[in-house]
């Protein structure tokens, strides 16, 4: 209601209130290089725009006079009750779309306003003590890009237990980067440049494996973790990650059945279908796509979902594929750059309010309710 009445008075007319309007204004005001690496993807684009262009293939089947004047939108995960199913995906060197460079902060302040946790990434600008200190009462999460040196691995995972996250997310499409013309062509490769390595330069492990202070030789401290980044995991790597943690463990990237099911196996507490928003391999399916297989192989564990979710639309169809939480990736990048905290803040409040409104109108009131039977088709599509 708060919305739709600032909108109707004119008290809030500075914020865009659709994604492509989002996206324009972001990638106007990101320096070019900036822009390129957030909105770009691997090869032509053409996974990163089935992403989005999967959702249009589904149709929610309205039903009436089913009284859906109080909807409940809270979601039980990993025993914490959420107050929405949303959550924010992690994004590496997100300080470069904030005017003061701490988008991580920036991030888990909105993640703090409004109850939708963060899922914060390693490749961060400030310190994961730092970014977990933001969240208020939200939980938050940390996504581990393994390193090849497991004694830093190990310590990082320690650290965000100390630090109060409440799981573990483990990246496993990205321990190389993918072909990304956009990112080639300007030369900029962010990470690759030494931004975001707080969580590195912090860790006494990494520290120590260096002859001098990370800040005494930058370019030295980015040469040593590049050479460390990323691990090539395998499933005998599974159980050794398993026990470097009593948290919830997710696998983050993980698309084909039979990888849910040995993940399953091996003891994961939840799965993560994602194709990270197409940046790393063209020509695959959709994420959408992959979804109710993932869903199906989970066989009750929770499952979170992400990649080319534009709207509440799309929050609601991935719920009723059965996705139990929703994430959103360049949505909010997009409203970080053009707002700050109140930017990201407005970008999750806006998902939010037009799923509810269609949970609504279509008469799914609880997200029990909202299975595949209440989605169709679309016929010729
Ligand atoms: C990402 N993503 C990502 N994933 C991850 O596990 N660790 C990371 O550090 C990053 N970094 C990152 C940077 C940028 C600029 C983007 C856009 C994405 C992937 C992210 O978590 C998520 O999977 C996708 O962004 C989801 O797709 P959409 O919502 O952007 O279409």
């Amino acid at each position: 209601l708060e919305i739709y009445f600032n909108a109707l008075f004119g008290v809030q007319p500075q914020w865009p209130m659709a994604f492509a309007e989002w996206e324009a204004k972001a990638l106007a005001v990101l320096p070019p290089s900036v822009a390129s690496y957030v909105a770009g993807g691997a090869g032509d684009e053409f996974t990163q725009r089935a992403n989005v262009s999967a959702f249009e293939r589904w149709g929610l089947y309205p039903r009436m006079m089913v009284g859906a004047t109080a909807r409940d939108l809270t979601v039980d995960l990993f025993g914490m009750t959420l107050p929405s199913p949303l959550f924010l995906s992690p994004i590496g060197v997100i300080g470069l779309c904030a005017q003061d460079g701490h988008g991580d902060l920036a991030t888990a302040r909105a993640a703090a306003r409004t109850g939708v946790p963060m899922v914060a990434s390693t490749l961060s600008n400030d310190p994961m003590e730092d970014v977990a200190a933001e969240f208020g009462d939200t939980p938050g999460f940390f996504q581990l890009y393994t390193p090849t040196d497991r004694d830093l691995a190990e310590s990082l995972v320690h650290r965000a237990e100390a630090a109060g996250f409440k799981g573990i997310v483990v990246t496993l499409d990205t321990w190389i980067t993918g072909w990304r013309p956009r990112d080639l062509g300007s030369g900029s490769f962010p990470q690759l440049r030494g931004h975001a390595l707080a969580n590195y330069t912090s860790d006494p492990v990494f520290r120590a494996r260096l002859p001098h202070a990370p800040e005494d030789d930058p370019r030295a401290t980015a040469m040593h973790w590049a050479g460390i980044f990323g691990n090539p995991l395998t499933w005998e790597d599974l159980p050794w990650l398993r026990s470097l943690t009593e948290l919830p463990l997710l696998l983050k990237g993980l698309c084909h059945p039979e990888d849910v099911r040995r993940a399953r196996d091996a003891g994961v507490d939840g799965v993560y279908c994602s194709n990270h928003g197409g940046r790393q391999a063209n020509g695959g399916l959709a994420a959408l796509d992959a979804l109710p297989g993932v869903v199906e192989a989970a066989d009750g564990l929770p499952v979170l979902f992400d990649s080319g979710v534009r709207s509440g639309a799309d929050v609601v169809k991935a719920l009723a594929l059965g996705a139990t939480a929703v994430g959103v990736g360049r949505p909010y990048a997009y409203g970080l750059a053009l707002g700050g905290v109140d930017g990201v803040v407005h970008v999750l409040r806006s998902l939010l309010a037009e799923a509810d409104l269609i949970m609504a109108v279509d008469g799914y009131p609880r997200l029990a309710d909202l299975t595949p039977q209440a989605l169709l088709p679309r016929p010729g599509r």
